[in-house]
C-alpha cells in the first residue's frame, strides 16, 4: 500500500519497455511509442507504477539507441517529440509515471561534437569534449593503455587525421561508435543538465542513469591491472574504468537540477558490488535509486539468494536509501533460462519473482518477464547485438532477451506488428506464451504476476522497510518483512513444511502444507 508521505518511487513496480520489442505500430518490423501508448491499458492492468524506456532517442543504433546523436529528440524509428508527449500523457491519464533512458558516458559517434572533434584535429577544444590521446610506442601506433571495451577488443581506437595519416586514439569503453566523454571538460555537464531539463520540463517523470559508474576516469589512465574481457556481470570493484572517485561530483550535480523537480527520480546503472562503494551512490545528495545487480548474479541456491538480499539491503542501509531488485533486463539472460530452462527454470523464475515482489523498495520488471518467456535461440544471421562482431563471434550477445513480445494469435509476429519480418525474429513456439492466450488461463505466469503485483500494491503486510532472515530448512531461505508478509522459498531438492500462517500465493502447488522444490510461497 502507498505511503503518501514517500515518494512515488519508494516502492514502485517500474515496468522496462524494450521500445524495438514491445509493440509496432507502423508495421516496420521495430516497435515504437505509439506501440508503447496503444498498449497502456495492458500495464495499467498488471499494476505497473512506472515505465522504463530504453533510450529513444536519435541514434544510428550501433548499440540500440545507446549511441545517442541527438539527446533532445525522438528518433524517427520511434516517433518523434509529438509521439513522446502523447504516451507521457496517456500514461499520467492512468496514473503511471514515465522514466527514460540517459546516456551520459558516451556519445554516437554520429554525434555533431565527435564529427567536429574528428575534423578540428589534436589539441582542438572540439577534441577535449571525448578522450584523445596520443598512442603509445615509437610511431604512436600502439593504444594509450591496455584497457578493453566491454563488447570486446580494445576500448580504443584510431583515427585518420586531416592529412591522411594515422593520428590520435580515442576512447570507447562500449562500442567503436560510442565514444566516452570527457567529464572534465564543464561543456559535457552543461549540455546534460541542458537534456535533463529537457524532459523533466516536458513532463517526463525521471531517468535510468545508463553506466552511471562510468563518466569518470583517472586522469592518467592507468593500465587495468587484469584484463577480463567477458564483462557486464564481471566483478568489477578495481577496475579503473569505472566507480572513479570524481564521478560521484559529476551525480551531485545531476541531483541539483533533479531537486528542481521534486518528483523525479533519478536511477542509476550501477555495477559496483562493494557495500560501502555501492551505497556512496545513494547518498542523500546523489541519485535517489541505483540498480543493486546482486540478486540477478545470484544463481538458484538458497546461500547465493540469502547473501544477495543481505548485501542489497546492508548496502542501502549504511546511508539510508530505498533498496531496488531486479531479476532480468536487456543485458541478460532471461531467468526462466538462467534458471535451467524447461519447466524446472520456470518454476524458478515464478519462485524468484515471489521473492522479488515481497522485498520492500522499487522492484523492476523486464517486459516479457510476466509471460515467463525463455530466452530465445537465434541463428547467427538474425544476431544483431555489436557484442557478436566486436568479440569475433566469441559471444553472441544479448539479443536473446531483447526478441519482440507474443500478443496474440497463433504464429509470428504475435501481433507484435503488422509484419512477419520483425527486426528479431520470434520463436513459432511462442504461440503458447502470449498475453492473449496467458490472460484466458487462470493457472499461466502473467495471471499469476498480476495477482503477486495486486497482493504487493494493496496489502498492508508488504510495507515497511526492513527484511528479517529466518532459520530455515537447509536449501531454502525464509524471511520476514517488517509489514508482517513471510516469504518462503524452496531452492533445494525435497519438500519443506510451510511455516504457521494463511497461504497468500504460491508459485506452485502446495500440498498438505508442504511446500515443494523450486517454488515460493507467501504467508500472511
Ligand atoms: C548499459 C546498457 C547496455 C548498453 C551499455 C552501453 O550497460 O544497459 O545495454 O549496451 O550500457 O551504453
Amino acid at each position: 500500500m502507498t505511503d503518501p508521505s514517500r515518494p512515488w518511487w519508494a516502492d514502485a513496480v517500474f515496468y522496462q519497455v524494450y521500445p524495438r520489442s514491445f509493440q509496432d505500430s507502423n508495421g516496420d518490423g521495430v516497435g515504437d511509442l505509439d506501440g508503447v501508448s496503444a498498449r497502456l491499458g495492458y500495464l495499467k492492468a498488471l499494476g505497473v507504477d512506472a515505465l522504463w524506456l530504453n533510450p529513444v532517442m536519435v541514434s544510428p543504433m550501433a548499440d540500440n539507441g545507446y549511441d545517442v546523436a541527438d539527446p533532445r529528440d525522438i528518433d524517427p524509428l520511434f516517433g518523434d517529440l509529438a509521439a513522446m508527449d502523447r504516451l507521457t500523457a496517456a500514461a499520467h491519464d492512468l496514473g503511471m509515471k514515465v522514466t527514460m533512458d540517459l546516456v551520459p558516458n558516451h556519445t554516437s559517434s554520429a554525434h555533431p561534437w565527435f564529427q567536429a572533434a574528428l575534423a578540428a584535429g589534436p589539441g582542438s577544444t572540439q577534441r577535449r569534449r571525448y578522450i584523445f590521446r596520443d598512442g603509445a610506442g615509437a610511431d604512436g601506433a600502439e593504444p594509450p593503455n591496455n584497457w578493453l571495451s566491454i563488447f570486446g577488443g580494445p576500448a580504443w581506437t584510431r583515427v585518420t587525421e586531416a592529412d591522411g595519416r594515422p593520428g590520435q586514439w580515442y576512447l570507447h569503453l562500449f562500442d567503436v561508435e560510442q565514444p566516452d566523454l570527457n567529464w572534465e571538460n564543464p561543456e559535457v555537464f552543461d549540455d546534460l543538465e541542458r537534456t535533463l531539463r529537457f524532459w523533466l520540463d516536458r513532463g517526463v517523470d525521471g531517468f535510468r542513469i545508463d553506466v552511471a559508474h562510468g563518466m569518470a576516469k583517472p586522469r592518467d589512465l592507468p593500465d587495468m591491472p587484469i584484463v577480463k574481457p567477458e564483462m557486464l556481470l564481471a566483478e568489477m570493484d578495481d577496475d579503473p574504468r569505472f566507480n572513479d572517485d570524481g564521478v560521484h561530483e559529476i551525480h551531485r550535480r545531476i541531483r541539483r537540477v533533479f531537486d528542481d523537480y521534486p518528483d523525479a527520480v533519478a536511477i542509476g546503472e550501477v555495477w559496483v558490488y562493494d557495500n560501502e562503494q555501492f551505497a556512496r551512490y545513494v547518498r542523500p545528495d546523489e541519485l535517489h535509486l541505483g540498480f543493486n545487480f546482486r540478486l540477478v548474479r545470484a544463481g538458484f541456491d538458497a546461500a547465493d539468494i540469502r547473501d544477495a538480499i543481505e548485501n542489497s539491503m546492508a548496502a542501502v542501509e549504511l546511508v539510508g536509501a530505498t533498496p531496488t531488485w531486479t531479476l532480468a533486463n536487456h543485458d541478460v539472460e532471461r531467468e526462466p533460462t538462467r534458471y535451467g530452462g524447461g519447466p524446472v527454470g520456470l518454476a524458478r523464475a515464478k519462485a524468484m519473482a515471489l521473492v522479488m515482489l515481497a522485498l520492500p523498495g522499487a522492484v523492476f520488471v523486464y517486459n516479457g518477464e510476466e509471460l515467463g518467456l525463455p530466452n530465445a535461440d537465434l541463428p547467427d544471421e538474425a544476431l544483431r547485438d555489436p557484442v557478436w562482431e566486436r568479440s569475433g563471434h566469441t559471444r553472441r550477445g544479448r539479443d536473446g532477451s531483447r526478441v519482440p513480445m507474443p500478443w496474440q494469435g497463433d504464429a509470428p509476429p504475435f501481433g507484435f506488428s503488422d509484419t512477419a519480418d520483425t527486426w528479431l525474429p520470434i520463436p513459432p513456439e511462442w504461440s503458447a506464451l502470449t498475453v492473449e492466450k496467458q490472460l484466458a488461463d487462470p493457472s499461466s505466469t502473467l495471471t499469476f504476476f498480476r495477482r503477486a503485483i495486486e497482493f504487493r500494491c494493496q496489502r498492508s503486510e508488504f510495507d515497511g522497510p526492513t527484511v528479517e532472515m529466518l532459520d530455515s530448512p537447509a536449501g531454502s531461505v525464509v524471511f520476514h518483512a517488517s509489514g508482517g508478509l513471510v516469504c518462503v522459498l524452496n531452492a533445494g531438492d525435497g519438500a519443506i513444511p510451510l511455516p504457521e500462517g494463511e497461504v497468500l500465493l504460491a508459485s506452485g502447488d502446495v500440498v498438505d502444507g508442504a511446500l515443494p522444490p523450486d517454488t515460493a510461497a507467501w504467508l500472511v
